[in-house]
């Protein structure tokens, strides 16, 4: 059932036929925003109230908003796929929707009830239909949704908030590294871990992105374009990229990830690979893997691919690892193994509606 509805008050001022089509002919990553945004508000008197669909532009907060000094934040990000036939999609959403309420719960914040977290991208697909690309020749173009919720109660005692914006924006969305389908050189952040036991890995906080921006700065000193996180007691373990899970193909057909330990994000794209591993051929294997395993794989030849996955960038092709006084070499050649593009293309054509969604994990939005 859904108990928010959204009012529309459309942008008074929208771009341009032009200025819109000249966006979304390269559009990028993350620097363009739709015509309109939706927001609603929770206390703890009314709940969730005031769902509007209104003009993109400033939030108004005092200075005193709890967010800005306790980081009380969440977010969610997915994408809205143009068809062949002009209709959008979601790529499960539900998902999204799922694990906003378990951020929400980790950092007490209000959860949206899941059909409402569906009918705010509802409401703003449908305002901003036109804003959705079709895949274009990068072959990923689409409509990125930025769902998030912080603390907007002006108080500074350290306790859950009592009024909660909820907000979600969109973008359109091309390649999310500039090089497109190069291979990433990644850093194994030694120092920094992005999160602890008990702590908040597994919820898409802003916090954990903050977390990880040293480790991320330290590896773009020594040339890498993306760092690596290990878990936070005994530094032996992989986890993830701060933004992306990985993955690692074996000789064998095995396809390795490191296991949900509650330090790690619980990718959408992530949980989708897994699900489509048997159907190409692979055999899925959650487990604790050591960074040692990773240097000895891709030098014994065990380890034939590897790969970065997240709803941003899909599945990124991984070069070369590096370290204080050390580097592995890459497996990726120019563009990535035939595993990994093959999974990229398996999923792109889900997405997109190419092939038969036989997981149902397709949502019509608009
Ligand atoms: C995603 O791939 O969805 C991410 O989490 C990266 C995003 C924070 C830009």
């Amino acid at each position: 059932m859904t108990a928010l509805s959204f009012t529309h008050t459309p942008n008074a001022n929208p771009a341009s036929d032009a200025d819109r089509a000249a966006i979304l002919a390269d559009p990028g990553f993350g620097k363009h925003f739709t015509d309109h945004m939706v927001t609603a508000t929770w206390t703890t008197d009314a709940g969730w109230h005031d769902g509007a669909v209104t003009a993109y532009g400033p939030i108004s907060l005092m200075p005193s908003a709890a967010v800005l000094h306790y980081a009380q934040e969440i977010f969610e990000g997915l994408k809205a796929y143009r068809h062949e036939d002009g209709s959008v999609w979601g790529f499960r959403p539900y998902a999204n929707a799922q694990r906003m309420a378990r951020s929400a719960t980790r950092l007490a914040l209000p959860p949206l009830p899941e059909e409402d977290f569906l009918a705010s991208l509802r409401a703003i697909v449908e305002a901003d239909k036109a804003w959705v690309p079709g895949p274009g020749e990068s072959g990923e173009k689409s409509l990125y949704l930025r769902p998030f919720m912080f603390a907007s109660e002006a108080f500074l005692g350290v306790r859950p908030a009592a009024e909660v914006t909820y907000s979600v924006i969109a973008s359109p969305a091309g390649a999310y590294f500039a090089g497109g389908l190069k291979p990433v050189t990644l850093w194994i952040s030694e120092h920094y871990a992005r999160a602890g036991a008990g702590g908040t890995g597994a919820a898409k906080c802003g916090g954990n992105y903050a977390s990880s921006l040293a480790g991320q700065l330290e590896g773009a000193e020594h040339g890498c374009d993306q760092a690596v996180f290990l878990d936070s007691s005994t530094h032996t373990y992989i986890e993830e990229l701060g933004g992306m899970n990985l993955f690692f193909v074996t000789k064998d057909n095995r396809l390795v990830t490191p296991e949900l330990t509650g330090t790690i994000l619980e990718g959408v794209t992530r949980s989708s690979i897994l699900g489509l591993s048997k159907e190409l051929g692979l055999d899925p294997e959650e487990r604790r893997i050591e960074i040692e395993e990773w240097k000895d794989g891709v030098r014994s030849g065990d380890i034939v691919e590897i790969f970065a996955c997240g709803t941003a960038a899909v599945v990124t092709p991984v070069g070369e690892l590096r370290w204080e006084g050390g580097q592995a070499p890459s497996t990726a050649g120019e563009a990535g193994g035939e595993v990994t593009n093959a999974i990229r293309s398996r999923l792109l054509d889900v997405q997109y509606g190419r092939v038969e969604d036989t997981h149902g994990w397709l949502t019509q939005l608009a």
